[in-house]
């Protein structure tokens, strides 16, 4: 029977590490996976986390079964990272589920949809993340796309986006990137984020919010505008939360699902349909990651230690997102980049045609997403002068 399988391609974006890694050349530099690199190029441990795991070594006493949605201390923990002060952040309105990391909450966002809705489409934006569509249709659901970026200017294209939002039917799903867009880093402003929650409101359909980045762009609080907008226009929505990338908890894999329905009674109702879909898929989470992001909250000294250290993460990235836009243009760069320097969170969208994108990887041993999404989290100080000098040639043809 196995003969008969053909090979898969190799993942848009993980496959591109793989390649990174078999690359013998000492200059190589990945601009590829949305991971957080410091000035040395390593990804760090955050020492909040490590103390954490220090306090668990010690006070951990079992390792039995997680329920179903996970530890209940997290559980309560997630809606307060969303909603901060706000009523919302304890109401009986929303039900958080610990998963594994958060491409898992959005496959339990999508099992759910499925199990529940199954004539509904997911609508992403253009582009998406690459790996969104594949878990839409993984659980048996249709995707289709509304318009959201504008090579012209390099911006967002809301006049399109809004429109298109308007004419998606009642009764499906809309997958709008709360913070940092990956693949663009371009957000909504505020006024906008208005006008999507009110199209939402007005049109019935069901907002699916990942929110993967928060923290990474302005803030924790300030990168939650877009949700709260919703929200406060909203009765139902789903928010798929990772804390990969805002607690460096990559291989952790640690995230959630959260609900946010009418009143209490509807809310027991879909927790019980998410655990369900959760049940058939990996039965329970894995302990360890949502163990130290619970230490980390609920110790007032770790989340302190936590906030200062993300913010020096958000600082970094922002530095070399301007270091960048000056080494190309002291490069002679033959078009303006400036736009980088606007956009927020660890990914821009650089206008690298696939074709470019090979050249750079074939003569440079530089690896980016092969959309032109480069991953600003992974330059340095050091490889800058070599990054830019390279692009420019490839540029240039
Ligand atoms: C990315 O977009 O690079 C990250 O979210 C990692 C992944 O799983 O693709």
């Amino acid at each position: 029977m196995f003969q008969k399988v053909e090979a898969a391609p190799p993942d848009a974006i993980l496959g591109i590490t793989e390649a990174f890694l078999a690359d013998t050349n000492p200059d190589k530099i990945n601009l590829s996976v949305g991971q957080y690199k410091d000035a040395h190029g390593k990804t760090p441990v955050l020492r909040c986390v490590k103390a954490a795991e220090q306090r668990l070594l010690t006070e951990e006493n079992t390792k039995a079964y997680l329920p179903i949605d996970g530890r209940q201390d997290y559980d309560r923990q997630v809606p307060s990272l969303l909603w901060g002060s706000d009523s919302l952040a304890t109401s009986n309105r929303v039900a958080s589920v610990q998963t594994p990391g958060g491409t898992a909450a959005l496959r339990v966002a999508a099992d759910f949809v499925q199990s529940a809705f199954p004539s509904a489409t997911v609508w992403c934006s253009t582009p998406t993340w690459a790996n969104h569509a594949s878990i839409f249709h993984a659980a048996g659901l249709k995707v289709q796309y509304y318009p959201y970026f504008r090579a012209e200017s390099n911006g967002l294209d809301f006049g399109a986006m809004i429109g298109s939002l308007h004419n998606v039917p009642a009764g499906d799903a809309v997958l709008l990137h709360v913070c940092c867009h990956n693949p663009t880093g371009i957000d909504p402003t505020a006024e906008q984020w208005s006008e999507i929650a009110a199209a939402a409101r007005e049109k019935q359909w069901l907002p699916i919010l990942d929110f993967a980045y928060q923290g990474f762009g302005v803030g924790l609080e300030e990168d939650a505008l877009g949700l709260r907008a919703i929200s406060s226009a909203c009765d139902e929505l789903l928010v798929c939360s990772s804390f990969s990338k805002n607690f460096g908890l990559y291989r952790e894999r640690v995230g959630a699902l959260t609900a946010l329905t009418g009143d209490a009674t509807t809310t027991k109702s879909v927790l019980s349909r998410i655990k369900k879909c959760i049940r058939s898929n990996y039965s329970n989470p894995p302990s360890h990651g949502a163990a130290i992001v619970a230490t980390v909250l609920s110790d007032p000294g770790f989340t302190k230690d936590w906030h200062a250290e993300l913010a020096e993460m958000r600082d970094r990235i922002n530095g070399m997102r301007s270091s960048f836009v000056a080494g190309m243009a002291k490069a002679n760069a033959p078009r303006d980049f400036s736009f980088i320097g606007q956009q927020r969170g660890m990914f821009s969208f650089s206008g690298l045609t696939p074709q470019q994108v090979d050249q750079l990887r074939d003569r440079f041993a530089i690896y980016v997403v092969r959309d032109g999404r480069i991953n600003v989290a992974g330059m340095t100080d050091e490889t800058m002068g070599y990054l830019c000098d390279s692009l420019v040639s490839v540029l240039e043809g």
